[in-house]
């Protein structure tokens, strides 16, 4: 029996998505991360105060390793340096309170005797001080601040970070000398109209984590990038998990689950589904159609927002 081109590119398509999905379970399911303790007894872990950050801190505690909490706020480092010493004891805490939206030579200095004190012992780096827009906005509706901010604590600080523990990790002996974590954001893997400057940052994130997995994978470091959707947090105002929205907890133990693994990965397994099985495949317009109207709708909510509280401080 003939078959004829169609039937042949509906069997490679149906092969090709067949042998993808096998991939991604494997990688996920059955590949295993590798133990953080294998990189040193260090993790360095920033925006470690809150939401994924400071369940991450606590995942890597559990796991044995001593944590170096880099975050604004002294008063919220100081606690949670306490509560991981409390719940793990044995595990050894050290903070630093750095700003990244004004990541200067003299913090760029602290930060780098902090982790050359670590030397040998500095295993783990995660990248994951970050920050979104407050709500979607057309780009000539930012301030110049908010458009510096977004630079500055997306990009920049996972630039340096990465620059200042390479040449640690590169000094180490060994077959694991390094890993390093950034989280990037699913609005980096596609575009996100009216969230373009948070989407290009994380994009940025992304491929350079994706090129330096390449590039450092042979010299026993590995670099890998989150690119999760929702994750409950202040920053993403969901206050509940849902199926589909872990806890940052829950997420944070995907991470650990998948450290040393693939150099772009979703995280929560559901998630991790809808992006790479189901919106990879939607038409372009049609995804960023859907996108930009939820935006809008979201927007107009934002502005609402901000003249309700105008009106009540008026009111005061
Ligand atoms: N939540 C989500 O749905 C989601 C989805 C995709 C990607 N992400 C990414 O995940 C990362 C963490 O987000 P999150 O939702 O966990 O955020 P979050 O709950 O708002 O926590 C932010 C953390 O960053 C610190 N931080 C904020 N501004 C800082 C600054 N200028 N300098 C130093 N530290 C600063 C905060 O500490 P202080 O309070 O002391 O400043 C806090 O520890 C971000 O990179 C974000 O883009 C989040």
């Amino acid at each position: 029996m003939a078959v004829s081109v169609f039937e042949v590119i509906g069997y490679l398509a149906v092969g090709v998505y067949t042998l993808k999905l096998l991939n991604g379970v494997f990688n996920r399911f059955l590949k295993g991360g590798v133990k953080p303790t294998a990189y040193g007894k260090w993790a360095v872990i920033t925006g470690a105060t809150d939401g994924i950050g400071k369940a991450m801190s606590f995942e890597f505690a559990k796991k044995g390793m001593n944590i170096l909490l880099i975050s604004r706020t002294q008063s919220k480092l100081d606690l949670v340096a306490k509560e991981i010493v409390e719940k793990f004891p044995g595990v050894e805490t050290e903070t630093l309170a750095v700003d990244y939206s004004n990541f200067d030579d003299d913090k760029i200095e602290k930060v780098r005797s902090a982790l050359e004190k670590l030397g040998g012992d500095f295993g783990v780096l995660v990248n994951n001080v970050g920050m979104s827009y407050d709500f979607p906005l057309y780009f000539h509706e930012l301030t110049d601040q908010k458009t510096m901010d977004l630079l500055n604590l997306n990009v920049t600080s996972t630039t340096v970070m990465t620059r200042l523990a390479l040449p640690i990790f590169l000094a180490k002996e060994g077959k694991k000398k390094g890993a390093i974590v950034n989280i990037g954001s699913y609005a980096g893997l596609y575009p996100s109209p009216l969230l373009a400057e948070y989407s290009a940052a994380k994009s940025y994130v992304e491929k350079l984590s994706n090129s330096l997995y390449y590039e450092y994978k042979d010299q026993g470091i590995d670099i890998q990038c989150h690119s999760p959707l929702y994750i409950v947090s202040k920053m993403s105002k969901f206050k509940k998990s849902t199926l589909f929205i872990p806890s940052a907890e829950a997420y944070a133990k995907t991470v650990l689950s998948l450290l040393g693994g693939n150099a772009v990965v979703s995280g929560h397994w559901l998630q991790s589904i809808a992006t790479f099985g189901v919106i990879d495949y939607i038409p372009q317009s049609i995804l960023m159609a859907k996108t930009k109207s939820m935006h809008l709708s979201i927007r107009k909510k934002g502005f609402r927002k901000l003249e309700r509280e105008k009106d009540a401080k008026k009111t005061q």
